[in-house]
């Protein structure tokens, strides 16, 4: 098989440079300690039935591409709930409630964020609410309703199911588990992301450390690439060319690192990239993310179908790899940067290159993932 043939058949949106990069290492982990940090691994790490994700070698695509190597972080094998996320929500779950019973918790999600912080109720046996919108699909509702949760479908979008939760949780007296920050909320999604920073510490035990030489970063509200960002301050001696990449629907890291403070977008058609498609990036990780991210390159949704059925055929490595919606658009960044003569420059990718992506949830919706891998 050829990736790269007859010309540019990978498709980006844009691409841009970051005018106020400048990684502050002691900056970073001021916004997300290393205390925090070290505590979630700690505790995740001792979690029944952990142990850490697989990292697999694109080592066709590495060839292909004339990188040296690529490493890909399988989340898809995240105790059995196929993605990152399970390291999230769950470990919120435990932090908020330290060992009280009787706490109910609740949140507003799109999917995976939802069943992760039904699952970490389900751990500690407490009662969970869970609110979606019409457009998240039964598939992921049922998910979680056969974790225990109440599962509360709400009439318009994200943004309308997050307001429900807001508002019944305060007559309730439910605990808001929500991995997005506002003004006044920002200890709950701090404590999803120092879960979520457990995937850089495995990496880290998982290669040479100082190997990795660029990292690409899917990015929704920026939740999971500021964490990545804060594991690299905690854990890596180097600093890696940093990529955050997005769908071109809702790139909303991009536009605020553009201008330099938060913009919100208008999404017009929502992006098969689900979990990604997201209007705002979030408090928290837009302080870690608006001087630590180099570069940013959003995508179109075309190439999303084509890289799951590439990842789940052994095409780009030696064993097939199951890969969601959000997970793909690291390796398609990839390969258009590399297609294209000025951004591979510009990110320095060459043959000495060791580049990790994230695969950051499996066939978390089995429907979608069929339909999408047989187009
Ligand atoms: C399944 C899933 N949900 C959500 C996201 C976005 O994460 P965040 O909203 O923390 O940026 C990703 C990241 O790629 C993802 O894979």
């Amino acid at each position: 098989m050829t990736i790269i043939s007859n010309g540019h058949l990978w498709k980006y949106s844009e691409f841009i440079e970051n005018k106020n990069f400048s990684f502050d290492k002691s900056k970073i982990l001021n916004l997300l300690s290393k205390k925090d940090i070290d505590e979630a691994y700690l505790s995740i790490s001792n979690w029944e039935n952990y142990s850490p994700t697989p990292l697999i070698e694109l080592n066709k695509l590495s060839k292909e591409l004339n990188l040296n190597k690529i490493f890909y972080k399988d989340e898809s094998k995240r105790f059995n709930l196929k993605s990152f996320k399970a390291l999230g929500g769950a470990y919120a779950v435990e932090k908020i409630t330290k060992g009280n019973k009787d706490i109910v918790v609740a949140t507003a999600t799109a999917g995976n964020h939802g069943r992760s912080v039904a699952w970490g109720a389900r751990r500690l046996g407490l009662k969970c609410k869970i609110f979606i919108s019409e457009y998240v699909s039964d598939a992921r509702g049922q998910a979680m309703a056969e974790l225990g949760a109440d599962v509360i479908k709400v009439k318009g979008n994200y943004e309308n199911s997050l307001i429900e939760c807001i508002k019944q949780s305060t007559k309730n007296n439910w605990q808001i588990v929500q991995d997005v920050a506002w003004k006044n909320y920002t200890i709950v999604p701090k404590y999803t992301m120092a879960g979520y920073t457990v995937m850089m510490k495995e990496i880290i035990d998982q290669i040479d450390q100082n190997k990795i030489s660029h990292i690409i970063l899917q990015a929704g509200v920026g939740g999971m690439a500021g964490a990545m960002i804060a594991g690299i301050a905690r854990y890596l001696k180097n600093v890696p060319i940093t990529l955050i990449v997005e769908p071109d629907s809702a790139a909303c890291v991009m536009e605020s690192i553009k201008s330099g403070k938060i913009e919100k977008i208008d999404i017009k058609k929502e992006s098969l990239m689900g979990g990604m498609s997201c209007g705002e990036v979030s408090l928290v990780p837009w302080e870690i993310l608006k001087n630590s991210v180099k570069f940013c390159i959003s995508l179109p949704d075309d190439d999303i179908a084509k890289t799951m059925k590439f990842l789940g055929n052994c095409s780009f490595s030696e064993e097939k790899i199951i890969a969601g919606e959000n997970s793909a658009p690291g390796v398609i960044s990839l390969i258009t940067s590399c297609e294209n003569d000025k951004i591979r420059e510009r990110l320095k990718l060459n043959s000495n290159s060791n580049i990790l992506v994230i695969g950051c949830e499996g066939d978390t919706d089995k429907e979608m993932y069929q339909k999408l891998i047989n187009q």
